[in-house]
């Protein structure tokens, strides 16, 4: 039995007020609240045992490269990753995927062909846009539909034997559309080429197997999944990951140095230059524990009564317009209301307490396949409730009222 009421006790955030109004706290997708023993854990790092890791043999510094190889293992297990040295730890989506984009421009030539979805993040794009300026790699896009799906018919066209890499979101951050990965890999390996997906707004909804996709390289911030800012995960298939070259060079990221040749360490470490988010590793992975003690079925089945309820909600207000209507969706709402800019809308429900998120969402791409501007998102976690939500859609009629 899901017991949200006692799940809320877990995250002090929520009893706060904004402006005099209990928090409604709808921003998810950006980043997700922090449960108490989240913020235990770091509080315990600090006041008991900060220290560097990999390089002292005192008893802290032991402890905390203990905690922080328990915290790899943890996402390792979560992935399931065949091997702990497959799991890079990275300050977060974005330096995952750019450590990938930078490896690969020793390994591809001119002409070269990169696909990438047309319901990116940014973050998604720009970095194999550089890619291709670098290498002469061409990028090719698989186009949206008008519900916010993949047109995987013409994804299957675009693969040809120069294809090297194709890049998707495993969820759409703007829009919460599950893309059908498992195609999208399988496709791709038919013709040779290696598959990167962009798992940070899948993860807090949906527990991947890296080995059953048989994909190259996954990706994730522990933010989205009640971790910290500033930590995150690549993983990466052993094979690709030891052809790839270092991102950044450093401290602990080499065998031997000397002025006349260096070696470099093996995995994970070679992609680990310098000293990492040690604190934010080891609460990365006690928020693994704590998102895996709610459980991440009971989690999916909750999220889509909201979404479902939410949904109906605010389309009974008169001039509302959902984006992204795919039958597989995550708990997303992106909605705008007439001509009102989405802008003007979220000033006005922060003012009553509610947090949402407006704007183009780093995806400008399918802001521009809509000709809008940006939306309004709603997007919700386990702790959320449908009182809430009822509380989101009077803030959205008042606005309405307020601004027509
Ligand atoms: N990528 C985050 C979002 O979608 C920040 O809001």
């Amino acid at each position: 039995m899901f017991n949200v009421d006692k799940i809320r006790e877990d995250f002090p955030i929520l009893k706060r007020t904004v402006h005099g109004k209990p928090l409604v706290y709808f921003d998810n997708a950006a980043t997700s609240q922090t449960p108490q023993i989240v913020i235990d854990t770091i509080v315990d790092y600090y006041s008991n045992y900060n220290s560097n890791i990999h390089r002292g043999v005192h008893t802290l510094s032991q402890e905390a490269t203990d905690k922080y190889e328990e915290a790899r293992i943890k996402v390792q297990k979560h992935f399931n990753a065949k091997e702990a040295y497959e799991i890079i730890l990275t300050s977060g989506t974005t330096h995952s995927i750019n450590m990938v984009a930078s490896g690969f421009a020793s390994l591809l030539n001119k002409g070269d062909e990169i696909i990438v979805s047309a319901l990116e993040h940014h973050s998604n794009i720009v970095p194999w846009q550089m890619l291709c300026e670098k290498t002469g790699a061409i990028l090719k896009v698989i186009p949206m539909t008008d519900e916010g799906s993949l047109d995987m018919e013409t994804y299957h066209k675009l693969l040809n034997d120069n294809t090297k890499l194709v890049f998707s979101n495993h969820v759409s951050n703007a829009l919460g559309t599950v893309n059908p990965i498992e195609e999208i890999i399988e496709a791709a390996h038919k013709i040779g080429a290696a598959v990167l997906i962009d798992g940070a707004q899948a993860t807090p909804h949906i527990k991947p197997d890296v080995q059953a996709l048989n994909v190259d390289f996954y990706v994730a911030s522990a933010h989205k999944l009640c971790g910290p800012t500033g930590v995150g995960m690549l993983y990466g298939k052993q094979e690709w990951l030891e052809k790839l070259p270092p991102y950044q060079g450093g401290g602990e990221m080499i065998a031997t140095v000397s002025f006349e040749k260096t070696t470099y360490a093996g995995l994970p470490h070679k992609f680990e230059a310098g000293t990492p988010n040690i604190c934010g590793g080891i609460a990365f992975g006690a928020a693994i524990d704590y998102m895996n003690s709610v459980g991440f079925d009971a989690i999916a089945k909750y999220e889509n009564e909201l979404l479902e309820y939410g949904t109906s909600e605010l389309l009974k207000i008169d001039g509302l317009k959902i984006y992204g209507t795919s039958a597989e969706k995550t708990a997303v709402i992106s909605f705008n209301v007439d001509a009102i800019h989405p802008y003007d809308i979220g000033a006005i429900l922060d003012k009553l307490g509610i947090a949402v998120r407006t704007g183009h969402h780093c995806a400008q791409p399918i802001m521009d396949y809509y000709k809008i501007p940006g939306t309004i998102r709603a997007s919700f976690s386990f702790y959320n409730t449908k009182e809430e939500i009822d509380i989101l859609v009077e803030g959205v009629k008042r606005a309405k009222m307020m601004l027509s």
